[in-house]
């Protein structure tokens, strides 16, 4: 193979071209980041490359690939946002890309896109501009998108260009969903042309690129779908039907409050009415209106909050390093233990499960393989890979195999005397360093840590049910905690996948703190009268996944009730429990696990209609009266953030930003609305002074605003002051 002159990078900056025979190869790699990103920089570094191959005669094919280890190109810059100072702003950075992409599938020469790792929104627009596509077949490639997930629709063209590739169906699952379609169905759906081993790609990108400029390889077209839905989705009354299904589908699960899915939707059936270029204008017209909308301003907030609590060391400066964490040991092998012991496997840790009896153990060690073995259905690891991670864990009824935990984590009964037990037990045969985390809901870690003859060591690591799905993390520091063991434990929180919070000691922590007084308002509303069905709608339609009374069901009537009382304890009167919950708790009624509760349950659980005859039980019995969703809505909620304030007030969380955070990944806040202090400040605080103050004359003391509600109304403050991002 001779090689001509490689020619000179044209800027030294993100992208580098080399030439050999013909072919140029450009790599993508953004400098200073683990991921290559678009932005302003890099696109006008773009156009410039397109220049190149456009007027380098000798170049007679293109392939475009990474420089990074596993993403190919990662979207836009999130940060490009924050620039969307108006819609016409916005729209016109959405046509300048689209005819930047324009040209790239016009181009003079053919551009074959080599994919390995996340190709994800504009990446996967330029990849759907190049003239062929190949992946590689690995878990870690993942074609995906997500604007709909940041309150925008893709603005490149991918509105456009992916349904007339994929069809309309698949083009629009992942259009208003921003779910990512692995490798191999990408393939299989023609978003590919060709699925490679990794090792490949580059060598069969380069020959692709070749053959396509010798005319030697045209594109197999593979539009899937089906003789059945090509009939369904190649004539428009056919279209008419899949457009109406998608919109009621979207509808139901945005419930009106994502505007973005819509309007993606609306774009993408734009282009089929007319013609693309119509369709692309109405793409751009619609990115711009939607990237100034509060609800794209509100889920821009939460990405930039989560990026920026990865990079949070979680201590006052100066931070120690973390120490690995590469061997855990769990007691309790129930249903947290388990989950716990089934991320840690998936991240190569290993693991030594301990419950009392080997029966327990047994289950917990096949709840685990359950979690791990619905990766591998979902193809999201490989056999390989599956087993490797089974070998990590193993099962003890004593304390074999601690002798070298660098971490132990407690998941045992709800019970201090049981923890105390277990901790005094472990830290005779771990070593001096080995942290020992609690799971605990309720118990503060301060109480557990008076067992320890090391409680520098001792820290709380509150999961969330169910594990493998939670993404939150509280991590529950004492004042005797040490700062190692606090980095440590955040360190491997992090790796564990989980977005991690550091909050002070305390009852109930930060999350079911203010969770508490929400679900006891929620009884309150029955205690009065409220139909359960109409408290549970309301809160649903105001964003929450469930409403509060299912999630009761939920989480256990018993639990519930458990954790309701030690609260009040802890808070008093402001945290009393309703009549009502007290009421069903003492029937015996568990909820969902023991398939009687406010809902009927049938065998496996499925949640029916209200079970009426809970009203016998409550205080105002089978006489309900109808109650206003503003109502339910206002006391529940604003006795969720006044306590949300209380907790800022109090040290128990560092920031508005792990408030939100925390209420929006622990307990299901709605993402649209930012959290509860972001909720605060877009409702303004004088208002939900003024909102509070009027709900505590009416049921003195349980409204009282929290004081620095009080001071931040005074002093017309917000808890993000104006042009504060995070
Ligand atoms: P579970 O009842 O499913 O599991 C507890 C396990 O601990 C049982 O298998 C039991 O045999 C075992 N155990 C009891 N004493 C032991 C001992 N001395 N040595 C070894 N194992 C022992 O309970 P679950 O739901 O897993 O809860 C565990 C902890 O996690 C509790 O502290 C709970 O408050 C907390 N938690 C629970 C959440 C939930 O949604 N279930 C959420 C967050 C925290």
């Amino acid at each position: 193979m001779t090689t001509t002159a490689a020619a000179k990078p044209t800027t030294p900056y993100a992208l580098t071209t080399e030439v050999h025979d013909g072919i140029a190869v450009v790599t993508f790699d953004l400098p200073n980041e683990s991921v290559n990103k678009l932005d302003a920089t890099v696109a006008r570094e773009f156009g410039e490359m397109l220049d190149q191959l456009e007027r380098d005669e000798s170049i007679r094919g293109a392939v475009l690939i990474s420089g990074k280890a596993d993403t190919f190109i990662a979207g836009a810059d999130i940060n490009e946002f924050l620039k969307f100072t108006s819609p016409t702003v916005a729209e016109r950075m959405s046509r300048e890309g689209q005819l930047m992409f324009d040209r790239l599938e016009t181009l003079r020469v053919p551009v074959v896109a080599a994919i390995h790792g996340a190709c994800l929104g504009g990446g996967l627009e330029i990849a759907l501009a190049c003239r062929y596509r190949i992946v590689t077949d690995h878990p870690k490639t993942v074609l995906a998108l997500p604007e709909v997930q940041l309150g925008v629709i893709p603005g490149f063209g991918g509105t456009q260009r992916l349904p007339r590739l994929v069809g309309l169906r698949n083009a629009l699952d992942m259009i208003l969903t921003g779910k990512n379609t692995r490798a191999k169905k990408a393939w299989q759906m023609g978003l590919a042309d060709e699925l490679v081993h990794p090792a490949i790609l580059r060598d069969v990108a380069v020959r692709r690129a070749r053959e396509l400029a010798d005319g030697t390889r045209k594109r197999a077209s593979r539009k899937s779908g089906g003789a059945a839905g090509a009939l369904l989705e190649d004539n428009p009354a056919g279209r008419a039907i899949v457009f109406s299904q998608a919109r009621k589908e979207t509808l139901k699960k945005t419930k009106g409050h994502y505007p973005a899915p819509l309007a993606a939707l609306r774009a993408v059936e734009y282009g089929y009415r007319f013609d693309r270029d119509r369709g692309l204008e109405e793409e751009a017209r619609l990115f711009g209106e939607m990237a100034v909308t509060d609800v794209s301003k509100q889920l821009v907030f939460l990405f930039f909050a989560t990026t920026s609590l990865k990079k949070d060391p979680g201590v006052d400066a100066p931070a120690p390093e973390p120490a690995p964490i590469d061997k855990i040991g769990i007691l309790g092998a129930g249903f947290m233990g388990a989950g716990i012991a089934s991320v840690a496997v998936q991240q190569g840790t290993v693991v030594r499960l301990k419950d009392a009896q080997h029966e327990r153990v047994g289950k917990g060690l096949a709840a685990v393989r359950e979690v791990v073995k619905e990766r591998l259905t979902r193809k999201q690891i490989t056999r390989q890979q599956f087993d490797d991670m089974l070998t990590l864990v193993g099962g003890t009824i004593d304390y074999s195999g601690f002798g070298n935990a660098d971490l132990v984590i407690e998941a045992v009964f709800e019970d201090l005397a049981v923890k105390h037990a277990v901790l005094r037990e472990v830290e005779q045969v771990v070593p001096d360093r080995t942290i020992f985390a609690s799971n605990t809901s309720t118990i503060p870690i301060t109480r557990i840590a008076q067992a320890s003859a090391r409680p520098e060591n001792v820290i709380g690591m509150h999961f969330f049910s169910p594990v493998h799905k939670m993404p939150l993390l509280e991590v529950i520091v004492t004042p005797a905690t040490s700062k190692e063991t606090t980095v440590t434990t955040i360190a491997y929180g992090r790796k564990l996948g989980k977005t991690v919070i550091v909050v002070n000691d305390g009852p109930g922590f930060y999350a079911n703190r203010i969770l508490s007084p929400y679900i006891n308002e929620a009884g309150k509303l029955l205690d009065q009268g409220a139909p359960i069905e109409s408290i549970d709608r309301a809160l649903a339609n105001f964003g929450f996944p469930v409403g509060p009374i299912t999630l009761v069901d939920e989480v256990g009537i018993d639990v519930a009730g458990k954790a309701g009382a030690i609260m009040a304890e802890a808070f008093g009167e402001r945290m009393a429990p309703s009549a009502s919950l007290q009421k069903v708790v003492e029937a015996g009624r568990t909820g969902r696990k023991g398939k009687k509760g406010f809902y009927q349950y049938d065998e496996k659980g499925k949640k029916g209609k209200v079970d009426e005859s809970i009203y016998d039980l409550l205080p105002t019995g089978r006489q309900r009266s109808p109650m206003d969703d503003e109502e339910i809505v206002r006391r529940t909620v604003l006795a969720m953030v006044n306590e949300a304030a209380r907790t800022l007030e109090d040290g128990i969380i560092r920031t508005p930003r792990d408030g939100d955070i925390g209420a929006v990944f622990g307990i299901g806040f709605p993402p649209f609305r930012g959290g509860p202090f972001r909720y605060m400040d877009s409702r303004g605080i004088e208002s939900i002074v003024r909102d509070l103050e009027e709900l505590n004359d009416r049921f003195p003391p349980r409204f009282q605003p929290a004081q620095i509600l009080l001071d931040m109304a005074r002093k017309k403050e917000r808890f993000y002051p104006e042009g504060r991002i995070v």
